[in-house]
């Protein structure tokens, strides 16, 4: 996974996240990740390596027939093709990332960070004029249609059907396990 070359992208250069290691192997428990998830996980990153600009215009190709998504994007139904360039560089790093880093303390911190730009820090990253947060309930939402889309992608390089679930589902928990750590900056204090 290459790194240092994508603008804005700060992993393992970030804030300590909130939540602790040990609340981390609780919610890892609660999506039922388990170790074998995690070598499918590795098996998914190994298909959806060559494919990440392909599934990348699947992602933005639903933001982008949906205006009110897109218009997180830009300001006054005004998208900025910048903003949009700059996050798709970051967006393909982290479908890599989803499937080969480790999920320890470093991993945390970044998705904490993730979540900032998902609302308070949203547009800082890109130095961009944009709308300012994207909303809670569409953070959530979008769980459906990037676990949903993917499967094509995964059954393109020739694993068997059982491969191809099981790396389906491991991916399915590590999204909606990085989303409730992308949730923290939107609850009220002491409520996460
Ligand atoms: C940023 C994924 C929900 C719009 C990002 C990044 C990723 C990502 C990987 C770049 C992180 C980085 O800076 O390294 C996801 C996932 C979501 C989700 C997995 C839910 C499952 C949404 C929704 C929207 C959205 C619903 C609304 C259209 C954006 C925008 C940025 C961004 C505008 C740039 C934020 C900034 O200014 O730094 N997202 N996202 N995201 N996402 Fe999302």
């Amino acid at each position: 996974t290459q790194t240092t070359q994508i603008p804005g992208y700060t992993y393992g250069e970030v804030a300590t996240s909130p939540v602790s290691e040990a609340d981390l192997d609780l919610l890892k428990q609660t999506v039922l990740l388990s170790e074998e998830d995690v070598l499918y996980l590795q098996m998914a990153g190994r298909v959806l390596e060559d494919q990440t600009e392909n599934i990348l215009d699947v992602w933005y190709g639903f933001v982008g027939s949906h205006p009110y998504l897109a218009q997180y994007f830009g300001k006054n139904d005004q998208l900025n093709d910048a903003y949009l360039a700059s996050v798709r560089k970051r967006f393909g790093q982290w479908i890599m990332d989803t499937c080969f880093r480790s999920y320890d303390q470093q991993w945390m911190n970044y998705q904490h960070e993730i979540g900032l730009r998902h609302l308070v820090k949203k547009n800082q990253t890109d130095g961009v004029d944009a709308v300012p947060i994207i909303h809670f309930r569409y953070l959530v939402t979008f769980i459906v249609p990037i676990t949903a889309t993917i499967k094509p992608f995964l059954a393109r390089k020739g694993n068997s059907v059982g491969e191809v679930e099981n790396m389906y589902n491991a991916w399915f928990k590590a999204i909606t396990l990085t989303v409730a750590l992308w949730c923290y900056p939107y609850v009220k204090e002491g409520t996460f």
